[in-house]
Parts: C-alpha cells; structure tokens; sequence
C-alpha cells in the first residue's frame, strides 16, 4: 500500500493536465473507480469534480476497509472488475487506473465496463505497456522476465483499442504519459506529458519487480548496474478515453 500511495500521487501530476484536457471537470451523474487500490485517486477525482457522485470498489478487502475510513464520501465496495456487482447502465463515467496488467482476462473487464456504463458514458483506462520500456540490456532483461512470470499480460495496453472497438466503444483521447530516469537527483518532475522522476523515485517505483519468485537474481544484477551506472529508463503509460 505505500507503494501504490506513492505512485498514485506521483500520477496524479500527469493525470490533472490530462483531464483538463478532455473537461473532465464538466462530467455530471454517477462514477466508479474500478480496482481503486488505496483510493488516493478516487479522492483526486472527487475533489477535481464534485459534481460526480463516485463508487470505487476493489477485489481486496483490506484495500476497501481502508478506503472507507479515509474516503468516507465515495461509496466503497469488495468487488472483481471482471464481475462488477453493479447493475447494467449504472454509470456516467468510468476511471480503472493500474488494474487491466494484474488480471487475467481482462476481456471479461472490459465487457463489465460496457454494461455498467450508460450509453454515451466515458471510461479513462490506463496502464503502463511494458513493451514500451527503454533502458540498457539488464533492465530491459528484468522487465521481460517479469512480464513472463507475472500472471496477467504486462502488453494488455497493446489489445485494449481492438478490443474495446470490438465492444461497441469508440475512442475520443489517448495520451501516452512517459516515466522517466535521467540519472539525476532531482525530485520528480512534470514536464507534461513526461514526469521526470530522478534515480531513487524511478527504482522505488520498479520495485514490485524483485518480489516474484524467480527474480532475485535478475532484481540484484539490475539493482547494482542501475545504482553505480546510474542507469536511464523510459516507460510508456498508455492512456485512452472511450465512450459507450
Ligand atoms: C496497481 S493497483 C492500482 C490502484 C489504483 N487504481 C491506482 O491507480 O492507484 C491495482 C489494484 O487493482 C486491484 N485489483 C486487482 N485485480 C482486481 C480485480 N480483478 N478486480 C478489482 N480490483 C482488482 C488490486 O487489489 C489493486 O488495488
């Protein structure tokens, strides 16, 4: 949970000029947050548009319990994305930050997302696609045997269009915001649609990485080539805006 906190505030900075972008703030009626994790950018969404009404809702319960205390203006819920307990053309809008690359089958998401939407309903899906990681040859090693062992498809982004056109949805935006370590110090950065986010900053968010078993090896090879060459990396976080 501090990890995803940390992140989610670090993705708040790329998000914010992004919704201006497409006048997020002018959005009425009902929305969900869908596998909303510790809940700091459901809160985010809430305070940047209080015209809409938010449910967020996540598979783990602790996640939840959490939620409901810190965020006790967003109706909170248990609930799989790929069986959302909520009835057919509930809502106006939909956001799912972060959660297509950790489930398996995540089709059955997104025909959730079809049906709990109201026709002319928006959803703002985005997820990192691994594909896109530049960096030398042991990180990019590392992020590859992650994507082979990680359960879910870390590429999902690169199906999502076709599938979702497939749906029915047709898509109004897409931005790919860009993670990036330039091998610096600094603190991180937003030069939109790019956040620069220095060499502590950008391994602290990589390092889910090492937790799997099979990647210590690669983890700790990558771990002291990134510290003593203060390695560089690139990371695409694809972001699309469809509406029902
Ligand atoms: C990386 S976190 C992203 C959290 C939040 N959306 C954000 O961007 O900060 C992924 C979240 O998806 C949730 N999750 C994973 N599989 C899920 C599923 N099948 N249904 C609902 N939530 C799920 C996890 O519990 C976790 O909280």
């Amino acid at each position: 949970m501090p990890r995803l906190s940390a992140q989610a505030n670090l993705f708040r900075l790329l998000l914010d000029p992004f919704l201006d972008s497409v006048h997020f703030s002018e959005e009425k009626g009902k929305a969900l947050d869908a596998g909303a994790g510790p809940g700091i950018l459901a809160s985010f969404l809430l305070k940047k548009n209080p015209n809409l009404h938010w449910s967020a809702c996540d598979i783990s319960e602790e996640m939840v319990q959490y939620c409901k205390l810190s965020y006790p203006k967003i109706d909170w819920k248990v609930s799989d994305v790929r069986a959302l307990d909520y009835p057919d053309n509930t809502f106006d809008f939909i956001f799912n930050s972060m959660v297509l690359i950790h489930i398996k089958d995540p089709e059955k998401a997104l025909k959730e997302f079809y049906r709990v939407l109201k026709p002319g309903g928006k959803i703002l899906i985005t997820c990192p696609n691994d594909k896109t990681f530049t960096g030398p040859p042991v990180l990019q090693e590392m992020v590859a045997k992650h994507a082979q062992i990680h359960p879910a498809d870390r590429y999902v982004m690169e199906r999502v269009p076709s599938l979702m056109k497939d749906l029915g949805f047709t898509l109004d935006a897409r931005t790919d915001f860009i993670a990036t370590n330039e091998g610096n110090d600094d603190k991180p950065q937003l030069v939109y649609p790019t956040i620069h986010l220095g060499m502590m900053t950008g391994w602290s968010m990589m390092s889910f990485m090492g937790h799997p078993e099979g990647m210590a090896d690669v983890y700790s090879r990558c771990q002291s080539e990134y510290m003593s060459n203060r390695v560089r990396f690139t990371l695409k976080i694809e972001t699309h805006l469809y509406r029902k």
